[in-house]
């Protein structure tokens, strides 16, 4: 009897403690359940708006590091696209410069790379208007902007296009217009992923 009623207060801890931690494991068990749920869910809602983008393995893979951040929102799913699609351009716009420097190219190459720099710059200015125009969308403006930044991309669009066609039926180095037309190439993808996106975005 004496050593009972020594024994219960300790088993007492002994039980609070086991059910504090069993709660602590259930509560952690809900939190990694809902965190893992929502990051697919997630996942799906970046994996469906991509699948009705022109090059949807590109869209997918681009947007799905930034998943916890987009979650499910129509416009931050814009946004980011535009955002990767702006910082591909600028990398685009110094690697050809950077190509332009090279020594070795023919007057013809030297040329039409600088045309393509141009192009470059032109779209990254499009692309700057529509990253800040999507920043911006307000009010009964909303649509508006929408369309701009519609005309924005597709011009910036155009200018990629212009860029690469530059290089089409002139007699310049293989590797060369390999190189500028695999970097052109990729920001013309994002920027009309970009696009595909923003013509759904009214519809969300
Ligand atoms: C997206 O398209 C791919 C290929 O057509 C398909 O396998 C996949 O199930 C689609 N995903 C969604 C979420 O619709
Ligand atoms: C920048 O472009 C170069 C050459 O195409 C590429 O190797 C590199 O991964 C790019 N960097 C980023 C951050 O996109």
């Amino acid at each position: 009897m004496a050593s009972n009623n020594i024994r219960s207060p300790l088993s007492y801890h002994f039980l609070m403690i086991n059910l504090l931690i069993l709660l602590f494991i259930s509560l952690l068990h809900t939190a990694l359940a809902t965190t893992s749920s929502s990051q697919t869910d997630n996942a799906n809602y970046i994996e469906i708006a991509c699948n009705s983008t022109t090059y949807p393995q590109e869209c997918y893979k681009s947007l799905l590091p930034y998943t916890s951040k987009i979650k499910a929102n129509p416009q931050k799913l814009c946004r980011t696209s535009l955002s990767i699609t702006l910082k591909a351009a600028k990398n685009a716009s110094s690697t050809v410069s950077n190509i332009l420097k090279q020594k070795g190219l023919t007057r013809l190459e030297a040329a039409i790379m600088k045309d393509c720099i141009v192009n470059i710059k032109d779209s990254l200015a499009e692309l700057m208007q529509s990253l800040d125009a999507m920043d911006h969308l307000s009010g009964l403006d909303k649509e508006f902007q929408i369309d701009n930044i519609k005309t924005w991309l597709s011009a910036a669009l155009t200018d990629e296009n212009t860029c690469m066609d530059g290089f089409e039926g002139e007699v310049i180095s293989t590797i060369v217009k390999q190189k500028i037309r695999n970097i052109v190439l990729k920001i013309a993808r994002l920027t009309s992923n970009s696009l595909s996106l923003i013509n759904s975005f009214t519809y969300y």
